[in-house]
């Protein structure tokens, strides 16, 4: 998917990430809080998300309130990676320049050591956020481009639907 945030000026920003989990608080991701999108969502904790399916000719669009989720979960969804997956995150200063590719993989082969040394190691940036939405459109393509579009807005503790124009 991809993860639209704003910086503090209110310039946006995006790029793709995995989708890790859908639930009733909304739709799940994990980074590291140091990251640019963290710095940005730590500032402006709101965020959209495009989903989009070629051979279905579907998009999706979320927008919502971006919540932190606690340290435990976060340290849950850390610890469920495989060690390389740790490995990198545990290295990484994501998102800071990097003067040598040569300093990334010694940074790597380091904290992989650690993480054999020490399995329940858990990155201090790793963070788990879940977007929280208050509009969620369905796009659906048309070969005679009059596409579908169904847009739910949240309003109190209902869904509010409404068609709109392609
Ligand atoms: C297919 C794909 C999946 C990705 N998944 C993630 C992810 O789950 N978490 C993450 O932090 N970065 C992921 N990335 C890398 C991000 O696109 C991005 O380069 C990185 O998070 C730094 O973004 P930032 O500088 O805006 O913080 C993924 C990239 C691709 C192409």
């Amino acid at each position: 998917m991809t993860l639209s945030t704003c910086d503090a000026l209110g310039r946006p920003d995006a790029r793709v990430l995995i989708l890790k989990d859908l639930d009733e608080q909304g739709w799940w991701f994990a980074t590291s809080s140091a990251s640019t999108k963290g710095q940005q969502l730590e500032q402006r904790p709101t965020a959209a998300l495009t989903f989009y399916w070629r051979t279905l000719g579907r998009q999706v669009r979320v927008r919502g309130t971006v919540l932190t989720a606690s340290d435990e979960r976060a340290a849950a969804d850390f610890r469920a990676r495989g060690l390389g997956a740790r490995a990198v995150a545990l290295a990484s200063r994501e998102s800071q320049p990097l003067a040598d590719p040569s300093e990334c993989r010694e940074a790597v082969q380091v904290a992989r050591a650690a993480l054999e040394a020490h399995p329940g190691l858990v990155s201090p940036n790793w963070a788990l956020y879940s977007v929280n939405p208050d509009q969620v459109e369905f796009w659906q393509a048309d070969p005679d481009r009059q596409h579908a579009r169904l847009r739910y807005a949240g309003s109190g503790s209902r869904w509010v639907q409404t068609l709109l124009w392609p």
